[in-house]
């Protein structure tokens, strides 16, 4: 397994070492890789004058996976456009064609109290969202503000393909086959052509996986219905527009930025994972970053990249097993549970494992 390691801005550094203390302590047991190093984000404008650099273009084509801390910080917020942190994680997306984005919204039992719901309502929450990243009317032509009868006039293009809604399609078919086998397409037919062309092919899809149930539901019922009784969904569906902000709600339902893992997959299967949260400038190098995100997405880049079903249950039942036992970084501290830092957290999870 050769991983391209990005660790990135802010505390991605920090992060990256412990999960990568987790995966070193896994040697033997399957998983056996070879971490390449590169450069992206600040840290790769601060050392080549760009957030992508050559180089790690092309570790990024060599991997089989890539391992992403974070990028950015208010140290290149003033920089120009072509230097922006990042552009280099856009560049990467681009570059491998990483459509699918895999965001799993778990609610530990232990972190009940964090969610802004009632513990009833999302007490063993488990759901999985799959968002379209590469298309929608984020990327639609034409697109621009024009003048028009004397004003200005703001205009964007959603547009989807057959074989883009297909492949995406399959990757949630695949994903909820995994899991729960329950399938919700999430859409907006009633009112957009692209959106009812985006269920029908969801149901043509259906047919090659009839042990999956395929539900659809309309986006502003779906967002109403992710706060009112979010336990109905196990695997969600959607468009890039639609998925940023399902994904955006539901994570929050757990309460814990510091806790969410997530993957962006293309065809072949290969992928970049990275935790949901940012580079955290306020806390970095202060061993203060909860490193639990970045692990679980390293489990995550174990299931779906290398097929070890069996290695990734393990590290997030490692996760499960710390929480239990009270260990928790300042993000996800309450009285009563045991303060650590990011590499006691590390510690922890290594023990556990
Ligand atoms: P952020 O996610 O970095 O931080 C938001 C808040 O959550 C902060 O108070 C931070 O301390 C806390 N936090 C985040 N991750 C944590 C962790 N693992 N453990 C403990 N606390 C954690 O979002 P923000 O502040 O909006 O952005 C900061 C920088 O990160 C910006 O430059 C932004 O562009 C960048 N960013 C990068 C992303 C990426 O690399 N994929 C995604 C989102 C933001
Ligand atoms: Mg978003």
């Amino acid at each position: 397994m050769k991983i391209c390691v990005l660790p990135g801005d802010g505390i991605g550094p920090e992060i990256i070492d412990q999960t990568l203390r987790v995966l070193e302590a896994m040697r033997g047991d399957g998983v056996n890789f070879e971490a390449e190093f590169a450069l992206v984000g600040g840290a790769a404008v601060d050392a080549t004058g760009k957030p992508l650099p050559e180089a790690t273009s092309r570790l990024a084509d060599e991997a089989d996976a890539l391992l992403l801390g974070a990028v950015g910080g208010p140290k290149w917020d003033s920089y120009p456009r072509d230097q922006r942190p990042e552009l280099g994680l856009l560049g990467i997306r681009k570059q491998l064609q990483l459509f699918a984005n895999l965001r799993p919204a778990i609610l530990y039992p232990e972190l009940a109290n964090a969610s802004s719901l009632k513990p009833e309502i999302v007490a063993g929450l488990d759901i999985l969202i799959v968002r379209e990243l590469t298309g929608d009317i984020y990327f639609g032509q034409p697109r621009g503000i024009r003048e028009e009868n004397g004003e200005r006039v703001g205009f964007n293009t959603m547009i989807y393909s057959e074989s883009e809604i297909r492949r995406i399609g399959k990757v949630a078919f695949e994903a909820a086959r995994k899991r729960g086998k329950k399938l919700c397409s999430v859409d907006k037919m009633n009112v957009l052509e692209t959106t009812q062309l985006w269920r029908d092919v969801m149901i043509e899809l259906s047919a090659d996986y009839p042990d999956v149930e395929l539900t659809h539901m309309l986006v502003d019922n779906a967002a109403m219905q992710l706060v009112r009784a979010p336990k109905q969904f196990d695997v969600m569906v959607t468009g890039n527009m639609f998925g940023d902000i399902l994904s955006d709600e539901a994570s929050m339902l757990t309460g814990s930025i510091g806790m969410l893992p997530s993957a962006s997959l293309n065809a072949e299967g290969k992928g970049m994972y990275e935790p949901s949260h940012g580079s955290a400038p306020d806390i970095a190098g202060k061993n203060l970053a909860n490193p639990l995100a970045t692990m679980l997405s390293a489990a995550m880049m174990l299931r779906y990249s290398f097929n070890l079903e069996a290695q990734a249950a393990r590290i997030e039942n490692a996760v499960k097993k710390v929480l239990a036992a009270g260990y928790r970084t300042g993000d996800i501290y309450e009285p009563g549970t045991r303060r650590v830092g990011t590499k006691e957290m590390g510690d922890a999870v290594i023990a556990a494992l």
